[in-house]
């Protein structure tokens, strides 16, 4: 038998039809890593960031049709796309420990060359966190001087986020959603409510009655923490590579990395949150289940310990360490 593809039927000659390379316009992908030194490391540094932008565009691309879904009654379709997100972020983090093996004397040889430029530019993680429902119109500054960059993050502060659709779908189905915050500011930050706080609870009391929105939120939650996930894998790899060092967007790196880490994509969910947030109203009431803890004495604790239970075992972490508060 032959082994000639071929004699196999594959066809091999694409001087007048579409070709693999044509469909995927890998000539612009591949010529698009560009780097600026003689540094052997900025390829891997370059593929790194822009493998992850292509990743981000496929989730802003699953987080704009689950919102429509969720829009649109149709959870089922909601739940299939947010859980294909969900892995889109395990992608991302698996990918860190590439990056990884690149020294701090690997990455000092070519920092020079990326000048200003910093992930903290990357206008598709905006857009991602204003999706889910993270906003703050001060993160469209560094794109002023893009109108194309900046038109995109601001039709999304014009939009319900996932968060406010999901909301108003608890709401359609008769839970008390205060209506202050249905008809919120979209652009505007969004703030821990502890009328919020109080649906959710309707929903996790009685999951059977309630059990397309307990799912609804345990599939939040699942982005929330792969996404937090993802934060975390940065502020690690950052103080590995850079330590104390300066970003090169500017920032005292390591602590702001672990603010951003800290910070959370859905309004209740946040440490500053000053009631019970889904994640902890969860925990808290398992373990009041189980006759441990109380779910009072998650107030004022870090949700992120709780959400990770290592963390707190971990004494003198960056941000500890570095004397940001
Ligand atoms: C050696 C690797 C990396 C280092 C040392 C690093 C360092 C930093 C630093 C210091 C910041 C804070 C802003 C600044 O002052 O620059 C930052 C922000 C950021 N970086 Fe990285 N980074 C690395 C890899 C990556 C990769 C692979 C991505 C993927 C796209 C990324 C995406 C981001 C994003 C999105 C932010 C903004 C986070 C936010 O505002 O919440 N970084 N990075």
């Amino acid at each position: 038998m032959s082994r000639e593809p071929e004699n196999h039927g594959a066809r091999m000659s694409f001087a007048d039809t579409m070709s693999y390379t044509d469909y995927l316009g890998l000539d612009g992908i591949l010529d698009a890593q560009r780097p600026l030194s003689d540094a052997h490391d900025e390829m891997l540094f370059i593929i790194q960031h822009q493998t992850s932008e292509l990743w981000m565009k496929l989730a802003q691309h699953e987080l704009n049709a689950a919102r429509d879904a969720i829009g649109a009654d149709n959870l089922p379709r909601a739940f299939k796309t947010l859980a294909r997100v969900a892995r889109i972020f395990e992608q991302l983090n698996s990918a860190w420990d590439v990056l990884r093996t690149m020294t701090p004397a690997d990455y000092t040889q070519f920092r020079e060359s990326l000048g200003q430029s910093s992930g903290f530019q990357s206008h598709q993680y905006r857009l991602i966190e204003f999706t889910l429902g993270n906003r703050n119109r001060s993160m469209l500054k560094p794109h002023t001087h893009r109108p194309d960059l900046l038109a995109t993050l601001e039709a999304e502060l014009a939009r319900p986020s996932l968060y406010d659709v999901a909301l108003k779908y608890v709401s359609d189905q008769g839970i008390d959603v205060p209506k202050a915050v249905l008809s919120r500011e979209l652009s505007a930050r969004h703030t821990p409510d502890e009328g919020v706080t109080a649906a959710w609870q309707v929903i996790y009391e009685d999951t059977s009655r309630y059990w397309a929105l307990y799912d609804l939120a345990e599939k939040l939650v699942d982005i929330e923490d792969y996404f937090r996930r993802w934060r975390f894998n940065h502020v690690t790899t950052v103080e590995r590579v850079i330590g104390l060092k300066r970003g090169t967007g500017g920032t005292g790196a390591c602590p702001i990395c672990a603010r951003c880490w800290r910070s959370s994509s859905f309004p209740s969910y946040g440490r500053s949150a000053p009631g019970f947030d889904v994640v902890c109203l969860r925990r808290g009431y398992l373990t009041q289940k189980e006759g441990s803890v109380g779910q009072k004495s998650f107030e004022g604790l870090d949700t992120v310990g709780l959400m990770r239970g290592f963390v707190p075992t971990q004494a003198g972490y960056p941000w500890k360490a570095h004397g940001d508060t």
